[in-house]
C-alpha cells in the first residue's frame, strides 16, 4: 500500500464489465476509491486491471482486484481479504454482478434456477451480510435489479432472470429495514442498458427495447446507471433507503394509452 489517499472506498461486485465497470470508473473518478470484484473472467479483470493503471490509477490505492463467486458465501468470505486500512474506509456496497439464462419454461433445469438466483439474489444476500458484518464504516448497499422483475414487463423466454429480479426490491426493503438506521439501503432497476450481457440479443430485440418502446426512443448507457449509482451513495440523499428506483427511459411505463 502507498499513501493511501483515498479517504473512502466502494465494493462494487461484477465490476470488469458494462455497469459494473462505468460505476468503478464514476466512482474513483469522483474521489472513491474501489473494490473491483469479478467471477469468472480473470482475462478481463486483467485487461481492466492495465485499463486503471495506464490511465494513472494506481493499485492498492485507489484500486484492488478480489476475485469471488459471489453465489457462494464460502467464497465471499475467503475471496475479500482486504487490508484493515482499507477495510475501515468502505462506505459504499454495489451488487451489480448478475447473470441470465434463456430458454423456455421445459428446457430449463432446476440447476439453471439455482445458478441465476446464485448471483442474482444470493450473491446480495452473501455480499449485504459480509459487508455488514466486516465493514465499520458501512452506510450504503446498492442493488442493481432490472425492470423485469415487474410483471408486466417480464419475459416468457428470460423468465428465470424476470423471477429472480423480482425479488430485488422487496429484498432491497427487508434489508433496509434490518440494517437500518445506519446502512441504507436501495435498489435501482434499469431498463436495456447497452453492456456484454445485451450480446445475447437481437438486433431486432434491441430495437423493440429501445427505439420502438422507450418513451426517451434509445437503450441506456451504462454511466447512467453509474451516476444514480453515485449519487444514491451520497449522503446528501440519506433520507432515501428501502425502496427501488427505475432508470430506463420510460419502458415500464410506455404502455400507457
Ligand atoms: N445490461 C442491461 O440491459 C441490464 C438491464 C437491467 C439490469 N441489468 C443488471 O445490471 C447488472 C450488470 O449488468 P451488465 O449488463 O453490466 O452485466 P455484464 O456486462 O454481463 O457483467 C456481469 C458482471 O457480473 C460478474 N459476475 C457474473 N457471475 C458472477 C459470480 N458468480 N460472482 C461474481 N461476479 C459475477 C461478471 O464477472 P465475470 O465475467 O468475471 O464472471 C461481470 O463482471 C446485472 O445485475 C444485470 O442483471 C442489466
Amino acid at each position: 500500500m502507498g499513501n493511501n489517499s483515498r479517504t473512502q472506498f466502494a465494493i462494487i461486485t461484477g465490476g470488469t464489465s458494462g455497469i459494473g465497470y462505468a460505476t468503478a470508473r464514476h466512482f474513483l473518478e469522483n474521489g472513491y476509491g474501489v473494490i473491483i470484484m469479478f467471477g469468472n473472467d480473470t482475462g478481463r479483470a486483467e485487461s481492466k486491471r492495465v485499463e486503471l493503471i495506464s490511465l494513472g490509477y494506481s493499485e492498492g490505492d485507489d484500486f484492488l482486484f478480489v476475485h469471488a463467486d459471489v453465489s457462494l458465501e464460502d467464497s465471499v468470505e475467503r475471496g475479500l481479504v482486504i487490508p484493515n486500512i482499507v477495510r475501515g474506509k468502505i462506505t459504499v456496497l454495489v451488487n451489480n454482478a448478475g447473470v441470465l439464462k434463456r430458454g423456455s419454461f421445459q428446457e430449463l433445469c432446476t440447476s439453471d434456477w439455482e445458478y441465476v438466483f446464485g448471483v442474482n439474489v444470493f450473491g446480495i444476500v452473501n455480499m449485504t451480510k459480509w459487508f455488514s458484518k466486516n465493514c465499520p464504516s458501512a452506510r450504503a448497499v446498492i442493488n442493481i435489479g432490472s425492470i423485469r422483475g415487474f410483471t408486466h414487463v417480464s419475459r416468457l423466454n428470460n423468465m428465470i432472470y424476470s423471477v429472480s429480479k423480482a425479488c430485488v426490491p422487496t429484498l432491497t426493503a427487508v434489508l433496509a429495514k434490518q440494517l437500518g438506521p445506519h446502512i441504507r439501503v436501495i435498489a435501482i432497476l434499469p431498463g436495456t442498458i447497452d453492456t456484454p450481457q445485451r450480446q445475447g440479443i437481437t438486433e431486432e430485440e434491441f430495437k423493440l427495447y429501445g427505439e420502438d418502446n422507450t418513451i426517451l426512443k434509445r437503450i441506456g448507457r451504462p454511466e447512467e446507471i453509474a451516476e444514480m449509482c453515485l449519487f444514491l451513495a451520497s449522503e446528501k440523499v440519506g433520507y432515501i433507503t428501502g425502496t427501488s428506483i427505475t432508470v430506463d427511459g420510460g419502458y415500464s411505463v410506455n404502455y400507457i394509452q
